[in-house]
């Protein structure tokens, strides 16, 4: 997108801020330093009520929570909030779930403000699979069992445009992020795409957060686990040998005979 650039040039700022995936004590040092000199913080539906408290009463908070099938506040709207407080001279810490950079449509909002000749900045953040991949103390890499992260969107953009040939499978991992409401569809497109039904799978539902859970299965399962055990978004779906480690041994093959899927 173009640049513009005029002589009343706006003198705030857009920092787009990375608030990780739930424990406030994950935040970078660099975002909580912001967060306390903010004049606007507009955030999502992600970003906790322990990270907000850590902005002074003065600043004025927009929530712009997005759900899957209802958006409450619209894309351009939110580019528009950001441009015009930022216009007006304030400081705006647009939070951000994560890393605003995956899938975060950090990248949208950047092109947005520079073309309407607003200074951004760009804080990273823990993103979700490494915050659950730690708190699982699960690695996504691990020399005996995968060389190969991927991170993809279980939901954007219709699955079935999506090409994730080789994705998943030995020696790789596959993070799956927004996949929960998509599980079965999601399981019938890696095994027609040719990953074996036996790979292990895990659900890591509310990463880092005082009730995160880990639940371990087979691809062939993963719709199943997902009904029986009523999981909810947020949740990351983490395919590939990488999910038996950890503390998972047991519980994998636990879940795995419960779904019947080893002998
Ligand atoms: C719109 S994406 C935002 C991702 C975010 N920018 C990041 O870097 O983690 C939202 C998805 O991230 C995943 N997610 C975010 N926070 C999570 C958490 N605490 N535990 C598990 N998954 C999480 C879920 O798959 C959720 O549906």
């Amino acid at each position: 997108m173009k640049r513009t650039s005029n002589s009343t040039a706006p003198s705030g700022k857009v920092y787009l801020v990375g608030a990780g995936p739930g424990d406030p004590d994950l935040l970078t040092l660099k975002a909580a330093k912001l967060l306390q000199r903010a004049d606007v913080i507009v955030h999502d539906g992600l970003v906790s009520d322990e990270i907000l408290e850590l902005a002074p009463p003065s600043a004025r908070r927009f929530s712009v929570a997005k759900k899957r099938s209802l958006h409450s506040v619209a894309q351009d709207e939110i580019n528009a909030l950001l441009i015009n407080e930022a216009t007006k001279g304030q400081l705006v810490v647009r939070l951000k779930g994560g890393d605003p950079f995956i899938f975060g449509r950090g990248g949208e909002e950047a092109d947005d403000c520079m073309a309407a000749g607003v200074e951004v900045e760009v804080v990273p953040g823990i993103s979700a699979a490494l915050g659950c991949a730690a708190q699982a103390r699960m690695p996504l890499t691990h020399r005996d069992a995968s060389s190969a992260v991927s991170f993809v969107a279980g939901q954007c953009k219709g699955l079935s445009d999506q090409n994730w040939s080789g994705l998943a499978g030995k020696g790789r991992t596959l993070v799956i992020y927004m996949g929960v409401a998509n599980a079965e569809a999601i399981v019938e497109k890696l095994i027609a795409d040719g990953a074996a039904p036996d790979l292990p799978v895990a659900v890591l539902q509310n990463g880092t957060r005082s009730d995160f859970r880990a639940l371990r299965t087979l691809l062939t399962d993963l719709g199943d686990l997902v009904r029986r055990e009523n999981v909810q978004s947020p949740a990351l779906l983490v395919v590939g040998d990488v999910a038996r480690y950890g503390d998972a041994e047991e519980k994998f093959m636990e879940f795995a005979e419960i779904a019947g899927v080893v002998a």
